[in-house]
């Protein structure tokens, strides 16, 4: 048995059969049997139990730049630091990045979830996505469209998922940069420089989110949902204060955050899991927790959310039981 306790930010306590770090060399895919769960820095996957198969930890690393005319290519390996590479460019130059710094991670895992901050996501940069089907150990390489990318979605949650291995990430960042300073805190900067954007959305995640090094935790645990404009206007009358963010011409997205704090969950604790006391959508583990404890505080938060606003929030963060995925 090996102990992930330390291989993931929530730091549950848990085991797997197997563990197998892979470098730039995948062939060992071919020798795994039973149920195997891929991973990256362990910063949006939870176990919440001793997992019934294998673990295999990305350690690949490495980076091209080339330049073209009008943009920058990056192909980066799966195992880098997600938010090295975006000191990396800062450092040369490369701006358009800046908004996600500091989102904790590897490269290989952001596009699963489309990773976003600060009203950039990933997928307005993404190229191409490299990966290699398990069964088979063939290479593919998925277009940007083919990666069929959402809000915090990508097909690699869904018809891939469990099928392939990331391996590397090909970005197209363009030379000609345009600031996004439009959300919240970062509409204080007047005609901001990269470096600005890049250093406060530093301070605003160390000042609002919890540092996993310091106390367990995966991030935002549910999505913000997505409700229909008639279902917004119904709610508005009596929430008048209710948030929202423009979507489409029918819905709206509606922060979570507000949902939870509203119905008095902040600061909230059950056994060694708490509701982050400055942000309701993180919840937290003192070290102490456990896999029963976080889906117990999750499906209050989910119930209460569901019986006072007919709302259902979907977990962000993936829940690993014995036997892979678990759903809330
Ligand atoms: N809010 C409250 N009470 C609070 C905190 C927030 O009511 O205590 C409300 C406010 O109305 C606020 C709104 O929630 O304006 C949004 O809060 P915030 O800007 O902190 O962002 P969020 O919607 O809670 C999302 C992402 C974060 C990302 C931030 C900034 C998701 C699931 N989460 O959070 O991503 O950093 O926006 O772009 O979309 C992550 O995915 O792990 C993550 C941290």
């Amino acid at each position: 048995m090996h102990s992930l306790t330390s291989l993931h930010t929530f730091g549950l306590t848990a085991h797997s059969k197997q563990l197998i770090s892979v470098d730039n060399d995948f062939s060992i895919l071919e020798y795994i049997e039973g149920p195997l769960w891929v991973l990256g820095e362990g910063s949006n996957c939870i176990f919440l139990d001793d997992f019934d198969g294998s673990v295999i930890k990305i350690d690949s690393k490495g980076k091209t730049v080339e330049e073209f005319s009008d943009y920058y290519q990056l192909t980066v390996s799966s195992g880098e630091n997600w938010h090295q590479l975006v000191r990396f460019c800062m450092q040369n130059n490369i701006f358009g990045l800046e908004n996600l710094a500091l989102i904790p991670g590897s490269v290989g895992a952001a596009p699963i979830q489309n990773i976003g901050a600060y009203g950039v996501e990933l997928n307005q940069f993404i190229k191409e996505v490299v990966c290699t089907e398990i069964s088979t150990g063939e290479k593919h390489i998925l277009s940007n469209e083919e990666c069929q990318f959402g809000y915090r979605d990508s097909v690699f949650k869904r018809h891939l998922a469990g099928k392939v291995i990331i391996t590397q990430v090909v970005l197209h960042i363009p030379k000609r940069w345009q600031a996004c300073n439009h959300y919240g805190e970062l509409a204080k900067l007047k005609q901001p420089s990269p470096e600005q954007i890049f250093n406060q959305v530093i301070a605003i995640r160390k000042a609002k989110l919890p540092d996993p090094n310091e106390i367990g935790n995966a991030g935002s645990f549910f999505k913000n949902p997505l409700v229909s404009n008639k279902h917004y206007a119904s709610l508005q009358c009596d929430w008048p204060d209710l948030p929202c963010f423009p979507v489409d011409h029918n819905s709206v997205k509606v922060p979570a955050a507000w949902l939870i704090d509203h119905l008095g969950f902040k600061g909230k604790q059950l056994g060694g899991i708490q509701c982050h006391p400055n942000q309701p959508l993180v919840l937290t583990n003192n070290g102490q927790g456990n896999g029963a404890e976080l889906l117990e505080m999750a499906r209050q938060i989910q119930t209460k959310v569901e019986n006072t606003f007919s709302i259902h929030l979907e977990n962000e963060v993936r829940l690993i039981g014995k036997k892979g995925l678990v759903m809330l």
